[in-house]
């Protein structure tokens, strides 16, 4: 059933660890991984991966912090990304087919997004209900950031209807673009806070409507009142915390009486900061929220899924921007690249150089 021809060996970043640590530290690059695909499962395939990102739940996963461990070490790295299929098993008596029941062929384009699948390889043995076929229009990079932060900005922004406004924190990272994005398409309105100056006009091309910038160390009433003129005094209903600390509570601030915050990243690493007085007198309700909750919501998500790859295909939603474009056998450099702060997007592996 093949057409590709499959390498007895390949290579892959692999961590060596689970204790907490410096991210780069614990990874390596392997270059002699044996291809056993003859000894496949009837339900999986090998996927020739094209480019997986560095996303922070991947940072988080190799400095030991993450909420899941890899069962078993030593593991490869990578939860997301893009690739062709490669081999499909055979006799086997059952038909190979995808998330949502579309036969898989040899040469499909393919994203995924399975706990531990190993993404920062050259070759991947896949569950195949794990990956969802993708049109050849869309190209692999943008189909290699497609099942993270799309999903989540558009499940986080659910309850928000065309018109209103919602506020979000860290609004230049792909999260947030993935939100400005997705709200515009919607007709939702969004008020955007960043750390750093320098970010505001590439956000207003991308549909965002306001930036403001708020470092948490400049003044919080300020940012607060800068945000309330920017709007016309508008009630925003939804906040969107990435950040938590100081800039979660602006949110916070922002918010009209009955608001809902809802947290989906803790990246200043700090505990989340509620105001007594937001609470008291202007009832606003905190939640949390995780996209392993919307995936098991499996109708809703499918339907999502089909809204998404439309809407990507005609040009209205893309993926994050691409800070920089790594090799495998260069996984330390890119890690701490990626660990760094002001980059101007993703940083990606490019697991295979032959396709675009
Ligand atoms: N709950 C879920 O289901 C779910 C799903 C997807 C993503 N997430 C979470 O969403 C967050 C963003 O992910 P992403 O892929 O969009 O990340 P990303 O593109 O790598 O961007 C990271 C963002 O975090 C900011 N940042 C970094 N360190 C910070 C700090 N110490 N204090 C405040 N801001 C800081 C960066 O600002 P600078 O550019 O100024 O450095 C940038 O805006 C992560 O926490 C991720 O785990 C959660």
């Amino acid at each position: 059933m093949s057409d590709l021809l499959l390498p007895s060996t390949f290579g892959s970043v692999v961590l060596n660890r689970t204790e907490r640590g410096n991210p780069a530290e614990g990874i390596e690059y392997k270059s002699d991984n044996s291809l056993d695909y003859k000894s496949l499962l009837p339900a999986q395939c090998v996927v020739k991966l094209a480019y997986a990102p560095i996303n922070p739940s991947d940072i988080n996963v190799l400095e030991g912090t993450y909420i899941r461990r890899p069962p078993a070490l030593p593991a490869t790295a990578g939860m997301e990304g893009s690739g062709v299929i490669a081999f499909l098993p055979e006799n086997s008596n059952t038909e190979c087919v995808d998330q949502y029941g579309s036969k898989l062929t040899v040469g499909d384009h393919v994203v995924g997004s399975p706990w531990n699948w190993g993404s920062w390889a050259e070759y991947a043995i896949v569950e195949t209900n794990h990956l969802r076929i993708i049109p050849k229009s869309i190209d692999l990079k943008t189909g290699a950031m497609m099942c993270v932060n799309p999903p989540t900005a558009y499940g986080l922004l659910e309850s928000a209807k065309e018109g209103d406004w919602v506020i979000q924190n860290a609004a230049n990272s792909g999260m947030g673009q993935a939100i400005i994005q997705i709200a515009k398409a919607r007709g939702i309105r969004t008020v955007n806070i960043v750390r750093r100056e320098g970010l505001e006009q590439d956000l207003l091309d991308i549909g965002a409507d306001i930036v403001v910038v708020y470092s948490g160390d400049n003044d919080f009433i300020e940012a607060a009142e800068n945000v309330k003129e920017q709007t016309g005094g508008a009630k925003i209903r939804l906040a969107i915390n990435a950040v938590c600390g100081r800039s979660g509570e602006l949110l916070a601030k922002c918010l009209a009486p009955g608001g809902v915050h809802l947290t989906y990243g803790v990246m200043s690493q700090r505990p989340m900061t509620v105001s007594g007085g937001q609470l008291l007198f202007k009832d606003i309700t905190y939640k949390g929220w995780h996209l392993g909750k919307f995936q098991a919501q499996k109708e809703k998500f499918k339907d999502m899924w089909t809204w998404l790859i439309d809407t990507v295909d005609k040009g209205k939603v893309t993926t994050s921007v691409i800070d920089t474009i790594y090799n495998l056998n260069q996984a330390k450099e890119a890690v701490k690249h990626a660990h760094s702060s002001n980059r101007t997007g993703k940083v990606l592996f490019r697991c295979d150089k032959t396709l675009s």
